[in-house]
């Protein structure tokens, strides 16, 4: 990808080239769902990539590949240049875990309700980082570097803590851990409109200074544009647009982000998960653009800036 960064000389933490993923299910009659066709892009250091699209587009499917919780189907996904379903092993799937991480929508699920916090990171030491002599000073560090008192939390049940909290432990422990990779799915949907800032900026912080790249899954255009330096907006499995944060939403070419673009009725609009999400008339506008433009695939239209112009 012709970006920024690749001219800046940086090598991608992640790579997917031509990732794709099909779900089958049913012994009889094999239904198939092309969850992810084709997927390409990087990753860079320091920076936040948004991914974008409707609901059932496929956004957790890619994350869930990042994450090696499932196989791609083809293509690949390439960790600092290695195909990551070619790490094998203990040690080596425990330094892939480590370093790539997800965090996501409800972050009660992600905690033992039977542990208190002080256990949980006992146990990310004990798993991970067994040669730590200063367990309670690294643990009140990270604590101290996202807000959180470390004498009033680690006492509690995560059942004792608010969302909010929550998900700011799962940063710390992130810091902790040192990870390079983070996917976060839907992260902040939970959390009420003052404690989501807050969690944003953190993690904006966070990921500038450590050189720490962000996947950013969401269905809320405007926190894209608020906390991305690159946006992927996806359609059906497919990327259709893809590229610098500012170009895409000053310019978007694909009629599926045009409507995106246009369908915002206020800041912070979600999409629910019952809406109709492509009206018929733009599912037609986008079959006819893929006709017109048959045969050009993925296109760069501008330095930073690609577009599927056709889908074959
Ligand atoms: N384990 C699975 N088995 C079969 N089909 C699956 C599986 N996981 C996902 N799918 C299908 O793959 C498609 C993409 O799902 P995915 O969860 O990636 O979408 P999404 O973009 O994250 O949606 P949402 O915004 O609702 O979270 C959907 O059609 C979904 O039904
Ligand atoms: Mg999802």
């Amino acid at each position: 990808m012709n970006t920024l960064a690749d001219r800046q000389g940086k090598q991608p933490i992640i790579a997917a080239e031509n990732l794709s993923k099909v779900f089958t299910s049913g012994i009889f009659i094999r239904a198939r769902t092309e969850a992810v066709r084709d997927a390409s892009f990087e990753m860079y250091p320091g920076t936040v990539l948004s991914l974008i699209g409707e609901s059932g587009s496929g956004k957790t499917t890619i994350g869930k590949l990042m994450l090696k919780l499932i196989k791609p189907t083809s293509g690949k996904l390439l960790y600092r240049g290695q195909d990551i379903t070619e790490i094998k092993g203990k040690d080596a799937l425990r330094d892939y875990y480590r370093k790539v991480q997800g965090i996501f929508q409800d972050p009660f699920s992600s905690f033992n309700p039977l542990f208190r916090v002080d256990r949980v990171f006992d146990m990310v030491y004990d798993v991970f980082l067994p040669h730590v002599k200063n367990r309670e000073e690294r643990t009140a560090e990270v604590l101290e570097s996202v807000n959180l008192n470390p004498a009033r939390i680690l006492h509690q049940f995560p059942h004792q803590l608010s969302g909010g909290q929550l998900q700011r432990l799962l940063i710390a422990r992130s810091l902790l851990l040192d990870v390079d990779v983070l996917v976060a799915d839907e992260l902040i949907s939970m959390l009420d409109a003052s404690t989501r800032m807050g969690i944003l900026n953190l993690l904006v912080d966070i990921c500038r200074e450590r050189g720490m790249s962000i996947l950013f899954i969401t269905h809320d255009l405007a926190l894209g544009y608020y906390i991305s330096d690159y946006t992927m907006i996806m359609h059906r499995g497919r990327l259709v647009e893809k590229g610098a944060t500012e170009k895409i939403y000053k310019n978007p070419v694909h009629p599926y982000t045009k409507m995106l673009f246009n369908s915002v009725p206020d800041i912070g609009h979600k999409w629910d998960r019952n809406e109709k999400f492509v009206p018929e008339h733009v599912e037609r506008e986008i079959e006819a653009f893929y006709r017109k433009n048959a045969g050009q695939g993925f296109t760069y239209v501008d330095a930073e800036h690609g577009v599927l112009l056709s889908a074959e």
